[in-house]
């Protein structure tokens, strides 16, 4: 049994389709730290679930990066979810010549089990503290285009990837490319090999 500390359950359900053991969620409301990067974001939020919950359990944080605007929002993702919506963050992208964009996803697993060699599985240990946090990192390319579909959740319907949008893909079409779903791919691999 894995257990996941979020409140969104499209990403319990990723997750579930990626791991071979049970996903339990927990909705355990950890703080988001306003940091330069959602590494630090999720593996802070990591190790405050730790200590209320108890090891072990994962949390990721995602985000948009727009190149054209250096990456922004990243790990401001939420925020600007929230303030502007997605139809203007498309309306802001028009003007650029290239709309060029990535979702990036770092999943941080903390445990107290030695965290073994991640190398081959593309993860870092954060071990400075207590309890050792091990990240897995996801990215998928695509662009910014006007709104389309009804899946998904997020920036979804407007993150174009080949022919279509994150929200016009089934879950299962999703998972297979997604940033989540490159992240737990790492994850699962890596928990087979060591845990
Ligand atoms: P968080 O990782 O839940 O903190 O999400 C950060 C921001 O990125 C929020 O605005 C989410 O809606 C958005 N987001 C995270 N994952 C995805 C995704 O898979 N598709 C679309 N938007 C996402």
């Amino acid at each position: 049994m894995i257990t996941f500390v979020t409140g969104n359950e499209g990403k319990v359900e990723e997750a579930e389709a990626y791991l071979d053991e049970p996903v339990k969620q927990v909705a355990f409301d950890y703080t988001e730290i306003q940091a330069d990067t959602i590494e630090s974001v999720a593996v802070h939020g990591a190790r405050e679930a730790a200590q209320e919950i108890g090891t072990p359990l994962m949390v990721d944080d995602s985000g948009l990066y727009i190149n054209a605007f250096d990456g922004f929002p990243g790990p401001y993702s939420a925020y600007v979810e929230n303030k502007l919506g997605i139809e203007r963050v498309h309306q802001l992208t028009k003007d650029e010549s290239s709309a060029k964009a990535s979702f990036r996803s770092v999943i941080a697993y903390a445990t107290d089990n030695s965290a073994g060699s991640v190398k081959r599985y593309d993860g870092t240990v954060h071990d400075d503290d207590d309890p050792t946090v091990v990240t897995f990192t996801g990215r998928v390319d695509g662009r910014i285009v006007p709104p389309r579909g009804d899946g998904g959740f997020g920036y979804d319907p407007i993150f174009e990837h080949g022919e279509k949008t994150f929200a016009e893909l089934t879950a299962e079409e999703k998972n297979a490319i997604s940033h989540r779903g490159r992240a737990l791919g790492k994850l699962a691999d890596w928990l087979e090999e060591t845990q």
